[in-house]
């Protein structure tokens, strides 16, 4: 039943070759015999202290697993039908692994215990079928981002805080082949010419990785690991990313067709931002997204997704945000979402903002409002448009609402620092207004952050507006604590 998953008729001979080769002389291959070598026992680490024998041990262990693993691998993926795995049974595959396994293993003359045995036949399955070793950071959860510097050394992200991980690869070969069959799945490639490379896992996560020469210490990868669920208001409400008020606010500001604009530095939620608040818009609506890399998820019926597309192997089929965003003009939405303008596109969604495409939103890289509005303008002007700068500036004042900063602080939390209001032009200068900001108070002894979110005491200049759409607020949401 299994042997499915074998390469068809030639398997069973293949395999007995390979035991008659072992047999008559030692596998080519090194790894084979070096878990054979540590495997005899009552080797005493000399190390003096308990923790350090038991230290040294579970490496010992460790090592010798990892030996057996690539040897296996290595018989696995010569045994194994590897066009046939795509269709094949998890339960069936596994216990395919665990027979290829045992006979290799018994052939080795390795005797494991049941614990060693059940680990590397996880490893195994997950080599064969997924991404190694960090396959079971794929899978938990409670992983946000896995960052990868070199074959030993990852670093996982969980609630917002950054961790060395005991998981690390076999060497930079073996990095480069799982990256390899990453960016393979996708049709992409990376190598010394392409040396770096986008992409989205099948799960939906969002994939970098840039390889050496130009990464000096080995491949780096990192990985924002797609969330299923993704946070909702309340959630971000509950976890203290802003607060009921703000809420109500937010939704108005949404729901009432303000152009928003999501800031913030890398990972401080902008795109989670960006998704709850779309929740807020009404299910009536036409709503096209646009991203580089397909992030966001929408709750309404009415959504077209698109994402662009960076140049083949023979730099042609690009598709940018910008050919998206001028293709969505004429598509007829409502609204339009641009997952992240950072160059061209901000021209076509300045304009979409100024045209009739009310409720637009996006998000920008950027530390707080001010410096938000001069990353426009610098975009523009990298654009390549002959603007003077005054009109640039009245441009972006008429384009956008508010701003709405994320911010991740020191501690790993996550919040909204600021809700400003553009308020229009003064001379030559854009006029700004805060409504809610995030004081700090301090930081407890476990290096927790100790802050409130307040309002300024400045009444929203759109206030009129939100009553007029049915979103009477109370006044006392913009009235600060004592
Ligand atoms: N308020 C929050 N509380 C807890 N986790 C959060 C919060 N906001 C975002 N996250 C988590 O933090 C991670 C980063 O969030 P997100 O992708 O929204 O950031 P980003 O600013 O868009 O990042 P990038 O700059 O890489 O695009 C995600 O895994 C997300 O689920
Ligand atoms: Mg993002």
């Amino acid at each position: 039943m299994f042997a499915r998953y074998r390469k068809s008729s030639a398997a069973e001979p293949a395999r007995t070759a390979v035991s008659a080769e072992a047999a008559v002389a030692p596998p080519t291959a090194a790894p084979a015999r070096s878990p054979l070598a540590t495997l005899k026992p009552a080797q005493q680490p000399a190390a003096s202290s308990a923790q350090a024998v038991a230290a040294d041990k579970e490496k010992k262990r460790k090592d010798r697993l990892g030996e057996l693993k690539v040897e296996l691998h290595k018989r696995l993926l010569e045994n194994l039908n590897l066009s046939a795995l795509e269709h094949a049974a998890e339960a069936d595959l596994r216990s395919e692994i665990a027979d290829i396994s045992n006979e290799a293993l018994a052939e080795l003359s390795v005797v494991l215990n049941k614990e060693d045995r059940s680990q590397l036949y996880q490893e195994l399955y997950d080599e064969v079928m997924g991404l190694g070793p960090i396959e079971p950071l794929l899978k938990d959860d409670t992983v946000n981002d896995i960052l990868i510097n070199g074959p030993h050394q990852i670093f996982i992200e969980r609630a917002g805080k950054l961790t060395l991980s005991d998981i690390t690869f076999k060497d930079e070969k073996h990095l480069l082949r799982i990256i390899d069959k990453i960016v393979s799945a996708v049709g992409r490639r990376v190598d010394e010419s392409n040396p770096y490379v986008d992409a989205r896992l099948q799960d939906g996560s969002r994939f970098n990785a840039m390889v050496p020469p130009v990464a000096v210490d080995g491949s780096l990868v990192s990985i924002r690991k797609f969330k299923k669920d993704k946070l909702k208001i309340e959630d971000l409400v509950r976890f203290g990313a802003f607060t009921e008020e703000m809420a109500a606010y937010l939704q108005a500001a949404v729901a009432t067709r303000l152009n928003i604009i999501v800031s913030g530095g890398t990972g401080s939620g902008k795109t989670t931002t960006l998704n709850a608040l779309s929740s807020f818009i009404d299910d009536s609506e036409r709503i096209l997204t646009i991203e580089d890399t397909a992030e966001l998820q929408l709750q309404q019926t009415h959504v077209g997704r698109m994402e662009s597309r960076p140049a083949n192997v023979e730099g042609k089929g690009a598709v940018t945000q910008r050919d998206c965003l001028r293709n969505a003009l004429r598509m007829r939405p409502d609204r339009i979402i641009v997952g992240e303008t950072r160059g061209e596109e901000v021209i076509d969604m300045l304009q979409a903002m100024n045209t009739g495409h009310d409720g637009s939103m996006t998000t920008i890289h950027a530390n707080n409002a001010r410096d938000g509005i001069s990353r426009l303008e610098n975009m523009v002007a990298m654009a390549g448009i002959e603007m003077p700068l005054k009109a640039v500036r009245a441009q972006i004042a008429s384009a956008v609402n508010l701003i709405v900063q994320a911010s991740r602080l020191q501690d790993g939390s996550r919040r909204m620092t600021s809700i400003t209001e553009i308020t229009g032009m003064e001379g030559e200068v854009i006029s700004m207004q805060e409504i809610f900001r995030y004081e700090r108070l301090g930081i407890a002894p476990d290096g927790k952050i100790i802050g409130r979110f307040n309002a300024t005491g400045v009444r929203s200049a759109y206030s009129d507006r939100f009553k007029q759409w049915g979103y009477d607020l109370p006044a006392s949401i913009y009235e600060p604590l004592p």
